[in-house]
């Protein structure tokens, strides 16, 4: 067991399996006691059960560290308030939440329903909101403490998980806002976009190319919630840990600007301006998405 969470209490949304569960055990291992939540519930957010969280709970005892399960659904108010308040009532006081809980409905755009949508926004978005919602409230008046929501790679856009990828881009949005929001009180906020094997990453149809275990991710988001985390004043980034590889995302900021002489802009004036001033970023997804339908053309075609 190391210290770097001596004496903190940590909440753990999704706790029960896969990264979530990684963060929990390692939390504790590290000294903090561990509020365990997971809904229990299939990928598709089904078929809820309370064993999950109880399991994690056990495995943390067994090892000697303070654990507590709470078994709600973090997508309801009551839910993330649960959460918070155990903290509270179990140990007096809450350091760090990290909102791990997800699901996926796969879908593509044009079929997707309003059921796929709506539970995926739920669980991440939402999810991630009432917690921080819940917990800001208690670090404001303590003066401290850290938030740590977990989004992906996805952020960037998904070909088939448009609910799962704008949900996604909203977490980063809404660390970005906690961090703006909460730095005067010593509050920090950050978000994970992990790439670790899971029954989740599972489900991704294509190859990863970097992937680690769930124990990278852990390591990362225990030095996330660690005074040297603070010290270094690391506050609204967005880290991808994949494997041996730790990368930082740009912050959002206008790449080029470009001013016209006089007033008053009108669709003609803007194209025959913008395409050579302004024009455009390219989508880095799309360009790797049309080089992967290139080798897939060049595979199809018979030898010559
Ligand atoms: N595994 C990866 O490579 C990867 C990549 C990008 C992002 N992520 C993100 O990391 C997080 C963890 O993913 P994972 O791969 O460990 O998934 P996982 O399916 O193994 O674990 C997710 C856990 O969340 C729980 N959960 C779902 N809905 C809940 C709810 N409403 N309330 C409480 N608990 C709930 C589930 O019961 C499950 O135990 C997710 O937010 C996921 O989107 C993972």
């Amino acid at each position: 067991m190391g210290n770097f969470l001596a004496d903190k209490v940590v909440a753990v949304t999704g706790a029960g399996r896969g990264i979530g569960r990684a963060v929990a055990l390692a939390a504790a291992a590290e000294g903090a006691r561990v509020v365990v939540n997971d809904y229990g519930v299939s990928v598709d957010g089904g078929s809820p059960t309370s064993d999950v969280a109880d399991a994690v709970v056990k495995e943390i005892l067994a090892a000697g560290g303070d654990a507590v399960a709470v078994a709600e659904d973090i997508s309801t108010m009551a839910g993330g308030q649960r959460v918070v308040d155990t903290a509270l009532s179990s140990y007096g006081r809450l350091d760090g939440v990290v909102c791990v809980a997800g699901i996926l409905r796969e879908r593509m755009l044009f079929n997707m329903s309003e059921e796929e949508w709506d539970p995926v926004l739920a669980t991440h978005l939402k999810g991630t909101f009432t917690v921080f919602r819940a917990a800001s409230a208690v670090m404001r008046k303590q003066g401290s403490g850290t938030l740590i929501g977990f989004t992906s790679g996805n952020h960037q856009g998904s070909v088939s998980q448009a609910n799962y990828s704008a949900a996604k881009g909203g977490i980063i949005s809404l660390v970005r806002s906690a961090a703006l929001g909460l730095h005067k009180y010593g509050v920090s906020a950050n978000a994970v976009a992990p790439v670790a094997r899971t029954r989740m990453s599972a489900n991704v149809p294509m190859e990863l190319k970097e992937i680690g275990e769930p124990e990278d991710v852990a390591a990362l988001v225990v030095y996330l919630l660690s005074a040297r985390a603070r010290d270094e004043g690391i506050t609204g980034q967005v880290y991808t840990i994949a494997g041996p590889k730790i990368a930082v995302w740009a912050q959002p900021r206008e790449l080029r600007a470009a001013y016209a002489e006089g007033a008053g802009w009108t669709p003609e004036r803007i194209a025959d301006f913008l395409p050579g001033t302004v024009g455009v970023d390219p989508m880095p997804m799309l360009e790797q998405l049309e080089a992967m339908a290139r080798a897939a053309s060049e595979k199809a075609r018979p030898n010559e």
